[in-house]
């Protein structure tokens, strides 16, 4: 049952890496009568199956947007339809387009129609100038990619339409978010999701980062946490509304491996560098400081790399016949 009463919930982009366990997670604390989940893409495999009524919305169709809201009596949207970093530089263009109308659109619905709305930001609105060691909550942001290009100018946008309309908008930046339900779509922190499958399918795992490259990573319950919480706390706390830094580890894929390599001994890394990715990640913070999101609404982490690597391994060995694997944590 949930705690909070009354919430009507969209969710745009269900069936990426995020949409599809949070879908399940919303419909679980609202109950799922009061989720309505949507993608660009006919669920065809049933994945959001017992998450709320699935409709298929084009974010870029400022009109479809708007009815479904109406139609659904939604107050809440949580807009998670984007396109990641990398792919993002491969098409620059296409990623302004969705990237910014979409999020134009949700902006504009949510002040029609009184919502709140949940907008995530990244890492990736960090840039080389930033200070990339314990990363301030307030400090430059200059991105050199257009994802991140799109995500500062979203932060932005979200702050102004908070500020001038009073539209109640919040969100988190993410870092790399890590899971085993549905494979994320071309982002520079996927390795640290691939490693996993890698591990478990073939013992080993070509990674297109150097070692060394340090980079905020999150397991995904502690995102969904997150999300919910950030658009739960009471808005008398909070100072910032947009983009709290929120992380729960940092590691390099040196790091990663040799976590790995205490559940399967045999477990080998190398390398084959991805220039546009390695140089996105170069661009992007170690760490980051999350202590505005802890101050103003609690944000706690529970899932550190240990912890996380013995899920991962424990639940891939499962689904992929390897449950002879000794997994601790
Ligand atoms: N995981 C994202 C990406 O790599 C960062 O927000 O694009």
């Amino acid at each position: 049952m949930g705690k909070e009463k009354g919430k009507r919930v969209l969710l745009t982009g269900s069936l990426g890496q995020i949409g599809s366990e949070l879908a399940f997670a919303l419909a679980e604390r609202y109950g799922a009568d009061n989720v309505i989940t949507s993608d660009v893409r006919e669920d065809s495999h049933g994945i959001l199956d017992g998450a709320g009524m699935f409709v298929e919305l084009d974010v870029l169709s400022a009109g479809d947007f708007d009815s479904i809201v109406r139609d659904y009596r939604i107050n809440t949207i949580y807009h998670l339809a984007a396109l990641l970093s990398a792919v993002a530089e491969e098409k620059p263009q296409m990623a302004w387009e969705i990237n910014m109308k979409g999020l134009v659109n949700a902006l504009e619905v949510a002040k029609e129609n009184g919502c709140s709305l949940f907008v995530p930001s990244s890492i990736g609105a960090f840039g080389p100038d930033t200070p990339l060691d314990n990363t301030p909550q307030d400090t430059i942001m200059r991105p050199h990619s257009m994802y991140g290009v799109t995500k500062v100018s979203g932060e932005l946008l979200c702050d102004y339409y908070q500020m001038r309309f009073g539209v109640d908008t919040r969100g988190v930046r993410f870092p790399g978010i890590i899971s085993n339900k549905t494979l994320p779509g071309g982002g520079t922190t996927d390795y640290a999701v691939e490693i996993y499958y890698h591990a478990i399918l073939y013992g080993s795992y070509t990674c297109c980062l150097k070692a060394g490259t340090s980079l905020d990573m999150m397991y995904m319950p502690d995102a969904i946490k997150a999300a919910i919480d950030v658009m739960e706390a009471d808005p008398a706390n909070l100072k910032h509304r947009n983009a709290f830094n929120v992380t729960a580890m940092h590691f390099d894929p040196e790091e990663i491996a040799a976590e790995i390599k205490k559940h399967i001994p045999e477990f080998n890394i190398d390398y084959e560098i991805d220039p546009l990715r390695q140089a996105i990640a170069e661009s992007w913070p170690n760490y980051m400081d999350d202590s505005a999101a802890r101050e103003e609404w609690g944000w706690l982490p529970e899932y550190d790399l240990a912890r996380m690597t013995g899920e991962m391994l424990g639940e891939l060995g499962e689904r992929y016949g390897r449950g002879e694997l000794e997994i601790e944590g």
